[in-house]
């Protein structure tokens, strides 16, 4: 390889890091809509760099009808997914359905299906997001950095893992810790809750905002829906109490808001004693 492509890639891989890009998904880079000829006017040196597709405008028909079977593909994703939970009458024969799921992108990038953990007769739920890089290497819940912390204020009020059942509201990790999609998010759904509906506890606890809005099916921040008790409509119409509080690693990053959490458990502890 010529000093010249070496300098090509090392830039194009400067410009992926700039951009964001931490998760490389497959050997052939895909359509992002730049062209490539404003592209390389912006970073000469990647004129050679085979990084972008141009979008062209011929193409934005087929582009529409790519989005409306996208759309479809995501229901028939969604039913699939409830019916598959309807007929799970266990934990085992749920876990099994979802290891086999084929209706969310996500599986395919991650390492493993990361199923709910923990006491499956528990009367407390926890409920976080999505699969960080530590669970998704280890198949299990909360046991990276942010599983750590959890642990230590859970074990803090008297509870450690036999104590509850956790679970994340996506079973698969998202490409680079990304924010999910509303797609990913409504297709997985139906596994979380009927993980709820088997396990039947009294109370849930949801970790961070994302959680939050996913299962209560709104769109407050979770700064407006922390430490103050909701309730969760089960499809038989009963009642679980909820309380919402930080993402550990929300707490990780912003230490001054442990205060609140602490004050958070407390209150679920006093409660469900
Ligand atoms: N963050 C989550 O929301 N869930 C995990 O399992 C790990 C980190």
């Amino acid at each position: 390889m010529s000093m010249e492509e070496k300098l090509n890639i090392k830039s194009a891989l400067e410009y992926y890091i700039m951009a964001g890009v931490d998760e490389i998904l497959g050997d052939e880079p895909f359509g992002v809509g730049l062209a490539e000829k404003k592209f390389s006017q912006e970073i000469p040196s990647l004129k050679k760099a085979p990084v972008i597709l141009p979008l062209a405008a011929e193409k934005i028909d087929s582009g529409r009808q790519a989005t409306t079977e996208l759309a479809q593909a995501t229901l028939s994703a969604c039913q699939n997914a409830h019916d598959i939970c309807a007929a799970a009458q266990t934990l085992d024969e749920l876990r099994t359905a979802v290891e086999n799921f084929d209706g969310c992108a996500l599986k395919l990038t991650a390492s493993h299906t990361v199923f709910g953990d923990g006491n499956p007769n528990a009367r407390l739920v926890l409920v976080g997001e999505a699969p960080g890089a530590d669970e998704d290497r280890i198949g299990r819940p909360f046991v990276g950095r942010s599983g750590h912390l959890l642990d230590k204020m859970m074990n803090a009020v008297g509870m450690d893992r036999s104590a509850y059942f956790i679970t994340n509201v996506l079973p698969w990790r998202p490409p680079g810790n990304r924010t999910p999609t509303s797609a990913e998010i409504a297709v997985c759904l139906p596994f979380l809750k009927r993980q709820i509906e088997l396990v039947n506890p009294e109370y849930i606890l949801i970790l961070g905002g994302s959680a939050a809005n996913a299962l209560l099916d709104n769109q407050e921040p979770i700064s407006r829906l922390r430490g103050r008790w909701l309730e969760y409509e089960k499809s038989d119409g009963g009642k679980i109490q909820v309380l919402a509080s930080f993402h550990p690693a929300y707490l990780l990053r912003n230490t001054a808001q442990k205060a609140r959490a602490w004050s958070d458990l407390l209150r679920l502890k006093k409660t469900m004693q």
